[in-house]
């Protein structure tokens, strides 16, 4: 009995019957990692899914450097259309191009570190399925040889049997959703202090929304989310609706996640609140 419960257990946090690796890969990039947020173009009404993928219009202006969300369909001029799988991979895990050089750490792949080799698989095989889209993006401005890294924040490769336990999974899924770049505070010498305030939040965003910060995402009890109820949380992930009722801001992608499972939204909500309590 306990045998083919464990059977049936295994079949159920497998991944879903019949999912093929262009749609896995869709899934991660569209509900989870939303690859959109930086890549495709804005018009008056959002992001232009006609364009989709073909260069973000937000210019990320640092002191370090000035970039763009490169043109990442597969067209051969002004895409990616001359990468290979095995160029893509590397580079979702090191930030490294084909020709050698690094890209700015806005592009999160500090913390695509985790990626198992089957959701790599994924976002390379969706990432070709996606039509090309002629378009040239400004090249990118790196300003000092020596550019600030993204502490490690990640960790090394997950496997795919580790997702089945959910707090696991919830961890794997908040750490490529890169929650936790925007819910931490600048440090005082390093760019995000993972290591003595994850998820105090603090960071301010500007754009066409005007101004947000982002929330302590902790469950401390005064600043964080001890008191949020899970659908009150997931509420906000998905609506962009805080617990009294207001209207949040960008540029965190509500929409987007509101096309993750229940099993996945259930299972970052449960991790989220294992954070350690800041305030
Ligand atoms: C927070 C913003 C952000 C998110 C989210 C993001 N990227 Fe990027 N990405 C960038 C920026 C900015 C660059 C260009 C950096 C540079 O030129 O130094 C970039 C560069 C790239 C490149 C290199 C392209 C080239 O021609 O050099 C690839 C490939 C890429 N991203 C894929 C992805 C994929 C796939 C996802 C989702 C799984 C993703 N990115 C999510 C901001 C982002
Ligand atoms: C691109 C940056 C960004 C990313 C990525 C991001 N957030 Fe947010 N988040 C924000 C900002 C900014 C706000 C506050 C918006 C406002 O106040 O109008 C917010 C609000 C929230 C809130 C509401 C909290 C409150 O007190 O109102 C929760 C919960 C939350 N985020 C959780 C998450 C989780 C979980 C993830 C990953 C799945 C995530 N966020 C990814 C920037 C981000």
């Amino acid at each position: 009995m306990r045998i083919v419960f464990g059977f049936a257990l295994a079949l159920l946090m497998s991944p879903a019957a019949g999912e093929t690796l262009v749609e896995r890969g869709a899934y991660l990039a569209n509900s989870v990692m939303v690859c959109h947020n930086c890549h495709t173009p804005r018009g008056p009404q959002g992001l232009d899914l006609s364009r989709a993928l073909s260069g973000g219009s937000q210019v990320f202006d640092e002191p370090a450097f000035k970039v763009t969300g490169s043109n990442i369909t597969p067209d051969k001029d002004t895409g990616i259309g001359n990468w290979s799988d095995a160029e893509l991979k590397r580079f979702l895990v090191s930030g490294i191009k084909p020709d050698g050089t690094k890209v700015a750490s806005i592009m999160p792949t500090a913390f695509y570190t985790v990626l198992t080799a089957r959701d790599l698989d994924a976002l390379a095989a969706y990432l070709r399925s996606v039509p090309p889209v002629r378009h040239e993006t400004p090249a990118p401005e790196y300003r000092i040889a020596l550019r600030p890294e993204l502490p490690t924040y990640a960790g090394k490769q997950a496997s795919e049997q580790e997702l089945s336990d959910k707090l696991a999974r919830g961890r794997y899924l908040l750490t490529i959703a890169h929650c936790l770049e925007c819910h931490t505070p600048e440090g005082p010498s390093v760019v995000h202090d993972f290591a003595g305030a994850s998820g105090k939040g603090g960071r301010t965003f500007k754009g066409p929304w005007g101004e947000s910060v982002s929330p302590n995402i902790t469950p401390d009890p005064a600043a964080g989310l001890a008191q949020w109820s899970d659908d009150e949380i997931k509420r906000a992930i998905t609506q962009g609706i805080a617990r009294d009722g207001h209207k949040l801001k960008p540029p965190m992608a509500y929409a987007s996640y509101a096309s993750m499972t229940a099993q996945d939204l259930d299972a970052i909500v449960a991790f989220v609140r294992t954070l350690p309590p800041r305030n």
